[in-house]
């Protein structure tokens, strides 16, 4: 039996794979079972920050296995202390609960803005705000925060509690809060939602609006955070902080680890309140400090800005060059979108990859890019050479 048959007789059919079976991948490139190379734009979708085997990274992860895999968070271990050091030194937050998922912080940010909202102001029913076209994970409470009704569709009764307002619209949210809101979560630029960034001005009345009203602001990192849009939080950007913040995808550079982060004053979990038998296990915090270590030996947050600014320039000429079906090019750093005048991501997607480029689609009208951090100019300029070339090929009509 192939690989592909085992999948279809013996895998749940939860993703629509492209048919392709990679077994090793080496810096931004990944191998398939021929032999065939392909420039990794998508990076596990925005989570293999120091791209595939990186030494470092193999290194601390193979060493670790070699001394202690797991123990339970019934015992202190040096190196989840290590990483939360390094996280909370560099970053907003004071304290870090750690998981294995982008869902499972998310959730855990859920619960905790729950109990904010109980304890500390006093509701009983307390409301959590997020964005339309939103991404915030699978599990039950995590879906229902997210607002794009097509993940939603089949797993109904959704949670209640969960209230929905356009994005980068302060004055919408602003109309839905009432005395039982604990909280917003929200995404500091939007991924899955078509990687639209937010509006710096919106989230900074947002910051001001919260504090006033003692409402928790809680970002989403779980795509934007360790350096991915040039700054190592989404939230540098915005000049704003938050109160709490969640972590996955790039933490491990591969290896699944979340943090759901807060300050002092919101880290108010208690012991029973809530946890997770792998969360922050030595293996996977090896491996996130090796990330870590990584990402400022490298200077890979400096090359997230210039090749992303490099990316964004290319990508920029796209648009000129192949008017009207492009339409614009967004984002920040290293996570950057093409925008169509069509639906037509998936067949671009398809015919990139048939040239030996990965990129993937952000709903059916924006090309996604999220590569590795390490990736080097010569790279940023192929996957734009493909690029042009698979535009160059495709009929001019736009199809609509
Ligand atoms: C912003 C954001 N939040 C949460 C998630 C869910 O993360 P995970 O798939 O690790 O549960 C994702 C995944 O794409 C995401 O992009």
């Amino acid at each position: 039996m192939t690989v592909q048959q085992a999948f279809e007789q013996h895998v749940m059919h939860t993703y629509a794979r492209f048919s392709v079976v990679f077994e090793r991948g080496e810096g931004c490139y990944l191998e398939n079972s021929d032999g065939r190379r392909y420039l990794d734009f998508v990076a596990g979708i925005a989570t293999c920050v120091l791209g595939h085997a990186h030494p470092v990274l193999s290194a601390a992860i193979a060493e670790q296995a070699r001394t202690l895999i797991h123990v339970s968070n019934l015992y202190y271990t040096p190196q989840q202390a290590r990483l939360a050091e390094w996280l909370t030194a560099h970053s907003a937050a004071d304290r870090v609960f750690f998981c294995n998922s982008g869902a499972e912080a998310n959730e855990g940010a859920i619960k905790l803005a729950r109990k904010y909202g109980r304890t500390v102001l006093g509701i009983a029913e307390p409301q959590i705000i997020s964005a339309h076209q939103s991404f915030h994970g699978r599990t039950m409470a995590t879906v229902t925060a997210t607002g794009q009704p097509k993940y939603q569709k089949h797993f109904h009764p959704l949670v209640p509690g969960f209230v929905h307002v356009p994005y980068n619209d302060f004055e919408a949210l602003r109309a839905q809060v009432t005395d039982a809101t604990a909280a917003v979560l929200i995404e500091p630029i939007q991924g899955e939602g078509g990687v639209v960034p937010g509006d710096v001005e919106c989230f900074q009345k947002l910051r001001r609006f919260c504090s006033e009203r003692r409402i928790l602001l809680m970002l989403d990192e779980v795509q934007t955070g360790m350096g991915r849009t040039g700054r190592l939080f989404g939230y540098e950007h915005l000049g704003i902080e938050p109160d709490v913040f969640t972590l996955a995808k790039a933490l491990g550079g591969g290896v699944p680890i979340g943090a759901l982060c807060a300050k002092e004053a919101f880290a108010i979990f208690e012991p029973g309140d809530h946890a997770s038998t792998f969360g922050g296990n030595p293996l996977a915090c090896a491996a996130a400090l090796a990330v870590c270590q990584t990402l400022e030996a490298e200077l890979l947050v400096d090359n997230a800005r210039e090749r992303g600014a490099q990316l964004a320039a290319g990508l920029g000429r796209l648009v000129e060059r192949f008017k009207p079906l492009v339409r614009t090019a967004r984002g920040r750093g290293l996570m950057q979108g093409l925008v169509l005048s069509a639906p037509r991501a998936a067949e671009i997607v398809r015919q990139a990859m048939e040239q030996g480029l990965l990129v993937f689609s952000a709903g059916p009208e924006v090309i996604r890019f999220v590569p590795p951090l390490i990736v080097s100019a010569i790279e940023v300029d192929e996957a734009l050479a493909i690029l042009e070339g698979v535009f160059a090929q495709l009929p001019v009509t736009v199809t609509a």
